[in-house]
């Protein structure tokens, strides 16, 4: 059995897609999920499925190496960031060479970087008058977005589309792909490892 976290900032419908996915997998158990704001939506859906949490602060999550102890302690094979909005600290990503993951909601190396989240990624397509979009997944190095691509998939961007349409599009393609793209990577981690 091999173990992941999930980090997420927001309302979790990757999460909840991805929890669901994993649900009755003899090899793949989401073990944690991880998030910096205490009301967010993915840790209702988590405790809905019996899924420990745990709440970060930001002193704590940059001045020490405390989260390493708990995913030490539910055994975390890799890190899923499924809308978390914070850098990931230098100590983090070592712990977890080609064992993270983010999910982008455009086609980098497009429309991303600090402040590239969410909806202002889709007004950014629409402002750049892009006839396509998509969603990257890659693997987390120090910087925001970047990292070798896992898997892109595309769409349409109509020029009729508003942003919230663009928004729309993406988030199906998010919640199709992503699940079966973590259980990828998941199957090429090393045997023993
Ligand atoms: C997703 O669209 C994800 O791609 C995006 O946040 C959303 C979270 O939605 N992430 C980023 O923009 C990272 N730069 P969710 O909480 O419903 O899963």
């Amino acid at each position: 059995m091999r173990n992941i976290a999930i980090f997420a900032s927001g309302t979790g419908s990757n999460a909840r897609k991805i929890i669901e996915y994993f649900k009755q997998s003899p090899e793949v158990r989401v073990a944690l999920v991880v998030s910096n704001k205490k009301d967010a939506g993915v840790l209702d859906i988590a405790q809905e499925h019996g899924i420990p949490t745990r709440i970060i602060n930001r002193q704590t999550f940059y001045e020490s190496e405390e989260i390493l102890d708990v995913l030490r302690i539910h055994h975390i094979d890799v890190v899923v960031l499924a809308g978390f909005l914070w850098l990931v600290p230098p100590y983090l990503v070592r712990a977890f060479p080609r064992r993270m993951v983010n999910i982008h909601p455009a086609l980098l190396p497009r429309h991303g970087g600090k402040g590239m989240y969410g909806i202002h990624v889709h007004e950014a397509v629409k402002s750049a008058g892009d006839s396509e979009t998509g969603i990257t997944i890659h693997f987390v190095n120090e910087h925001y977005d970047e990292g070798d691509f896992v898997f892109q998939e595309r769409c349409a961007v109509d020029p009729e589309d508003s942003p919230s349409d663009i928004a729309r599009k993406v988030l199906q393609l998010e919640h199709r792909y992503f699940p079966e793209v973590i259980a990828q990577v998941v199957a090429s981690l090393p045997q023993n490892a």
